[in-house]
């Protein structure tokens, strides 16, 4: 049975109050909303949102049993200040993709299992992997890959790719990873790791999506309100702990002032001075939780 990550963790942070509302920006297969809707009573409500179809239906048949409280969007994220119209006093980001999205072969997200070039969260998005792996020049490989990959070997990978051309298959581009890094990378860790995740953090938008996102969903807090996300990368955790960090200090320009206009003084509370990371029991459970982190603020 599959188990959210950090589940009691992120509950927790949320401080949920019983007749509260609340946001689970990232739905998946309800694991959060369904914690926080049994934590609500008839004056609370949930709203939820997941860009991907399945997903969405699945969350709505569990949901749909335990409570009336709730309205799923599916729509990404970014989208969130058009539907939902009031304050809320806490929203959930569970980042990226969902271990039944990784699972199924026909998604094109996993390396270990052959499927088609996919990788879309949202199957009513234009772009596929196939149309990055295909079509993308040399140049923007070699970038995406060194940029949302972190890819050491981006150049060799990136040349690989370009010289095998068409490729339609994950297992066929997880075979040309492997055959174009040095030996000593492929014995290290799987070769095809992070040039998976920097093809679907681009089929996805993730990065730049996140970042507008994060600042729409400060807006809709109420003071009080509790933001918490969980990143499962570190390009993910870099975005949510810089914008954190500008909330809950005091503009610079503050410096030297001696009585810091409201403005300029920080918009939050630290509530976790450093991210809440898996524990040994959960990482045994779930190694995919093995480079989450929770990150919380509380508005002032
Ligand atoms: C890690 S899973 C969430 C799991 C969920 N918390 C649970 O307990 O089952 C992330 C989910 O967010 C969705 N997602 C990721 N980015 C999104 C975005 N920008 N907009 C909407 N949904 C998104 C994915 O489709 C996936 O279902």
């Amino acid at each position: 049975m599959h188990k959210s990550v950090l589940l009691e963790e992120s509950i927790d942070g949320l401080n949920i109050k019983k007749s509260g509302k609340y946001i689970d920006a990232t739905l998946g297969y309800a694991g959060h909303s369904k914690e926080i809707l049994k934590r609500l009573e008839t004056e609370g409500f949930l709203f939820a949102f997941d860009q991907d179809e399945t997903a969405v239906k699945k969350s709505e048949e569990l949901l749909s049993k335990i409570s009336k409280n709730y309205k799923i969007f599916h729509t990404n994220f970014k989208n969130m200040k058009d539907f939902v119209k009031e304050q809320v006093d806490g929203i959930l980001f569970d980042l990226g993709v969902s271990s039944p999205e990784l699972d199924d072969a026909s998604r094109g997200f996993s390396f270990h299992k052959d499927g088609p070039l996919d990788m879309r969260m949202d199957k009513r998005s234009t772009k596929t992997a196939y149309d990055v792996v295909n079509n993308y020049r040399l140049d923007e490989l070699i970038n995406l890959l060194y940029c949302y990959g972190e890819e050491a070997n981006a150049k060799s990978i990136a040349k690989a790719i370009v010289n095998n051309r068409p490729i339609n298959t994950t297992l066929e581009l997880a075979e040309i990873i492997k055959s174009s890094v040095p030996e000593s990378y492929r014995n290290k860790s799987n070769p095809c790791r992070k040039t998976f995740q920097a093809i679907r953090i681009e089929v996805n938008d993730e990065l730049k999506v996140l970042e507008s996102s994060l600042k729409d969903a400060f807006d809709l807090l109420n003071s009080g309100g509790r933001l918490c996300v969980i990143s499962f990368h570190s390009l993910e955790d870099r975005i949510v702990k810089e914008y954190f960090r500008t909330l809950t200090t005091d503009n610079v320009l503050a410096k030297n002032l001696p009585v810091v206009p409201d403005e300029l003084k920080k918009k939050a509370v630290l509530i976790t001075k450093k991210p809440i990371t898996p524990s040994d029991s959960e990482l045994n459970i779930n190694n995919r939780s093995r480079s989450a982190k929770l990150r919380i603020i509380e508005k002032i």
